[in-house]
């Protein structure tokens, strides 16, 4: 019923420094391909606290937002950049609530998550965020516009 008005938009993600400890990497993406979303942009990084500084910047000042900066530039994430119609709501239903105990079992927060702070990803929470977020991990050269085989492609 909605098909006629989907709107392709472009979401950034990035799994959390205990995500690619904790070897969740693969099972984590494998969720957001199975969904049906398209990688267009992917590397691992470790996130300088300039970077993180300004991706957090609308919580500064919040009682988890030190240990937070911590946290996320205390190792390597993967981030990424996922396509797909209504992508960023999409995304976000997928890894659920940001507190695992109100996320629901099926997402992937409420599936791998104990904790608030280590709650394994992170994805855009508006279009405006989206574009921003986009931009300051990835240049435009690192997307990538390609066609997603059929089966009867394979
Ligand atoms: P927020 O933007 O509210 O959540 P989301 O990641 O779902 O967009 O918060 C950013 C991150 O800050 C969140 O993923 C984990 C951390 N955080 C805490 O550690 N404690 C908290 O009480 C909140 C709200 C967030
Ligand atoms: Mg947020």
């Amino acid at each position: 019923i909605r098909e006629g008005t989907q709107v392709e938009e472009r979401t950034f993600v990035y799994l959390k420094p205990n995500t690619i400890q904790r070897q969740l990497v693969g099972e984590v993406i494998r969720r957001f391909e199975r969904r049906g979303l398209k990688i267009v942009g992917m590397k691992m990084l470790w996130m300088s606290k300039e970077q993180a500084v300004e991706l957090y910047k609308e919580h500064i000042g919040k009682d988890f937002y030190e240990p937070l900066i911590k946290f996320v530039t205390s190792g390597p994430v993967v981030a990424m950049v996922l396509e797909g119609p209504h992508a960023i709501e999409l995304v976000r239903h997928t890894i659920g609530n940001t507190d695992p105990l109100k996320a629901s079992g099926g997402t992937i927060r409420g599936d791998y998550a104990i904790s608030v702070r280590k709650n394994i990803v992170h994805a855009s929470d508006s279009l405006e965020s989206a574009t921003r977020e986009i931009s300051l991990f990835f240049k435009a050269e690192e997307l990538f516009d390609y066609p997603l085989l059929l089966e009867e492609h394979f």
